[in-house]
């Protein structure tokens, strides 16, 4: 069996490269990311790795295709960059890593969370420029907040353990209920409701497609006033011109976005030689009330670890069973 791994930081290289040599299974690292250009590097190889952010275009599952090559395993868990009808038709398996780390998700938004809660950013601005005043950066406490868990997968539930034991007021909204969960009554019936009654609304859920976002000016209007909205999920959930004037305008207390729907060429690239084009995200950065990160929340030794091998070794199944337990399964 040869796999070939494409889009390999150098952070991961190593983990994938003790794997290799325990299961004495070849695999060819790449650092490029997986094109129809660079998909001819796969030819003999018996399986495609990769992660990218970059969506992945129809042509190389074509040439797949062509090459025999039926599976990709993906390292991470979103697939919302991967073209399903194209898999469909060429009768490819996708696997991803869906717990590689949720309690990385989770600490990460708490910690984002506890970060605008207490004004950090602009306290470290402000000592930066050894300005040691207090005011006006008075903080608050999130013992006194409610928080509202929009999605109660693994993350979601990793994050109310963390926000349970802070001692804040959990409320949480999602489609599928979780039997513990509901036990303890944590539901509300509706995502309305979730926004009516939360000081922190906290999303933990997947992209819900081109167009269709969870905060908007619509959204936001339901909220309460001096609400926070936390996301370390898709940025496309958000509508971030809206959440902006809404923070802007003193609507909103402020954010935690890990994410941003146009991060794809700006997050995790070195752009400080550059002219900054993207006027909203510079507005979103200078601001004091947004706590701004590249989409770091899953970025632990753990998760790059778990990350690199769980998805060689869903490969390994699926080329020695026909099947993996991170199968994805498509809607026929
Ligand atoms: C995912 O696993 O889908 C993520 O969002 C994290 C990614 C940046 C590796």
């Amino acid at each position: 069996m040869k796999l070939i791994d494409f889009g390999v930081r150098h952070d991961e290289k190593k983990y994938i490269q003790e794997w290799s040599k325990d299961n004495n299974i070849e695999v060819k690292i790449v650092s490029e990311l997986l094109t129809p250009e660079t998909v001819q590097l796969a030819k003999g190889y018996d399986g495609i790795v990769a992660y990218q952010q970059l969506p992945y275009e129809e042509k190389i599952f074509d040439t797949m295709n062509e090459f025999g090559i039926n599976v990709l395993s993906l390292r991470n868990v979103g697939v919302d960059n991967v073209p399903i009808e194209a898999l469909k038709k060429n009768n490819i398996r996708l696997t991803n890593v869906p717990s590689y780390s949720p309690e990385a998700i989770a600490e990460y938004s708490v910690t984002g969370l506890m970060a605008l809660l207490r004004n950090m950013k602009h306290m470290i601005r402000k000592v930066d420029a050894h300005n040691f005043q207090w005011a006006p950066d008075i903080g608050r406490e999130l013992n006194e907040l409610t928080v509202g868990v929009a999605g109660t997968g693994r993350i979601g539930r990793a994050a109310i353990k963390i926000y349970q034991g802070f001692g804040a007021k959990v409320i949480a909204y999602d489609k599928f209920h979780n039997p513990k969960l509901e036990k303890a009554g944590l539901y509300v019936d509706d995502l309305d409701t979730l926004l009516k009654e939360s000081d922190v609304v906290t999303l933990h859920i997947p992209s819900l497609g081109k167009g269709h976002t969870l905060i908007n000016r619509k959204s936001i209007s339901e909220m309460k006033d001096n609400a926070i909205v936390v996301n370390t999920a898709r940025g496309d959930l958000i509508n971030t011109s809206d959440l902006y004037d809404a923070v802007a305008s003193g609507k909103l207390y402020g954010a935690v976005m890990d994410v941003y729907e146009n991060e794809v060429g700006i997050f995790n690239s070195d752009l400080s030689d550059q002219e900054f084009t993207d006027k909203l995200l510079e507005k979103v950065i200078k601001s004091p009330r947004f706590i701004l990160t590249p989409h770091i929340a899953f970025y632990t030794t753990k998760a790059v670890k778990n990350m690199a091998t769980v998805s060689l070794n869903s490969m390994v199944s699926e080329l020695q069973t026909g099947t993996s337990e991170n199968e994805i399964k498509f809607d026929k």
